[in-house]
């Protein structure tokens, strides 16, 4: 218990609230970039986790590079605010080795801790190491035909009031960050950067997580930038710059026959450079379930690629694509003031399914122009979207009442 270093009480002012620091080079980190600090920050985090001491507990990472085998800390813990307060670099194994006897979803994770607060403080740096993982996804040489999955950079699961603020990560293995299953959480002034030529590194991932705010960050990656999938609800997203990357996209919905729902999601304030999609929604044929009230609002596009989709029939693989006679259904989708180039022709494509169909989607100030100079103007298409336009250009006269 003596290697609690420092303990601040705060004196004589009710209502502030008391800190007990746990600093990692207490516990045998090394910060060299070389040695496995992993154990170390497990040790930390055990006492950072079990102290009762105080409101608030906190692990420190000094401005030093760690080399971390994939780990997780899991709580729940005793203080009702846990803080890591990341100043310097958490780097990822080189080699795949590393990663083997371990927990392989994700590098870095959090499960079960409750007012976790992760901040960089504009600092803090994730160097997920993952171009290893994009040519071969597999650990070691899987049976032809397996699809592996790599780690994801950091996954939150099951955390409840959470803040993520101010950190840089750079090349994930597959999404930078992985909220599963979390409730009431803020996730802002981040830096999510990798190659817009590698794959499935999504920005921010969302299931099964309801009241998330995601705000002001810059977003450039190989995937989309912000994914939000089944069983989310209430989330906001505002002041997204993204791009590259393939935009931002409520799904893939509706996987495998599965029932998903997603509501209330308002996005807002976003801007989509060189994007290989705008704003979209992708369910695949044959799922259950609903993506309904959702917004777009004040979105400037700068020549974007498929700017406005709603794609039911969305198959990326091309492999069993036939049509079903479910899909999930997609209704109260709001698109505001979306206003900038499309690199394709089709600016607006409201693609539903035969049975099932789409309802009151709405289009209101919604300005696509060609981004290529001395192109004809852009076009929307329509099939089986019911709706309305107000303000458009182009012209959307497809919809059905
Ligand atoms: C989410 O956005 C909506 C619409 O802008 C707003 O009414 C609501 O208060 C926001 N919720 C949070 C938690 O920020
Ligand atoms: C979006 O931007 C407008 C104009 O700058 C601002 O009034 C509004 O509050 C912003 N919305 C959000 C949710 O930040
Ligand atoms: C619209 O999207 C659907 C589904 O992805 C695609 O099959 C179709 O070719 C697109 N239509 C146009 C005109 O781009
Ligand atoms: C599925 O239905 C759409 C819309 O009716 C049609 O364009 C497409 O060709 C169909 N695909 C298959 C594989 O039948």
């Amino acid at each position: 218990m003596l290697s609690v270093i420092m303990m601040i009480l705060s004196m004589g002012t009710p209502g502030l609230s008391t800190t007990s620091s746990f600093n990692v080079m207490q516990y045998g980190a090394v910060g060299d970039g070389k040695t496995n600090d992993s154990p170390a920050f497990l040790k930390a985090w055990k006492d950072v986790c079990q102290t009762s001491k105080s409101e608030i507990s906190s692990l420190i990472i000094p401005a030093k590079t760690f080399l971390l085998r994939p780990v997780i800390f899991k709580g729940p813990c005793k203080s009702k605010y846990i803080y890591i307060q990341l100043s310097g670099k958490l780097v990822a194994p080189k080699t795949k080795e590393e990663y083997k006897g371990s927990q392989i979803n994700t590098w870095l994770g959090f499960s079960y801790v409750n007012g976790l607060v992760i901040t960089g403080r504009g600092r803090g740096t994730i160097d997920a190491q993952g171009s290893i993982w994009w040519d071969n996804p597999c650990l070691g040489n899987a049976p032809s035909g397996v699809k592996c999955r790599p780690p994801t950079g950091l996954t939150l699961y099951r955390c409840n009031k959470f803040k993520v603020i101010g950190i840089t990560e750079v090349n994930p293995a597959r999404s930078h960050i992985t909220l599963t299953s979390c409730k009431s959480g803020i996730i802002t002034n981040l830096r999510l950067i990798a190659p817009g030529t590698s794959p499935n590194t999504d920005g921010i991932d969302i299931s099964g997580s309801t009241n998330i705010q995601v705000h002001d960050s810059y977003i450039a990656t190989g995937d989309d930038c912000i994914a939000i999938s089944a069983g989310s609800s209430i989330i906001n997203i505002t002041g997204i710059t993204c791009g590259p990357g393939h935009g931002i996209s409520i799904g893939s919905l509706g996987t495998r026959g599965e029932i998903d729902n997603v509501e209330d999601v308002h996005v807002e304030n976003c801007t989509l450079t060189e994007t290989l999609t705008g704003v979209r929604i992708k369910t695949w044929q044959g799922g259950v379930g609903y993506a309904r009230r959702i917004w777009f609002e004040n979105i400037r596009l700068v020549r974007a690629n498929n700017p406005i989709i709603i794609d039911q029939f969305y198959c990326p693989n091309r492999v069993d694509c036939l049509n079903k006679t479910e899909a999930v259904r997609v209704s109260d989708v709001t698109y505001r003031g979306i206003v900038g180039t499309s690199l394709t022709e089709t600016a607006i494509n409201l693609s539903c399914d035969q049975n099932v169909g789409c309802y009151n989607i709405v289009l209101d100030r919604v300005y696509i122009q060609s981004a290529i100079p001395g192109t004809k103007n852009t076009l929307a298409f329509c099939h089986n979207a019911h709706g309305t336009a107000s303000h458009t250009k182009p012209s959307v006269k497809c919809l059905l009442k």
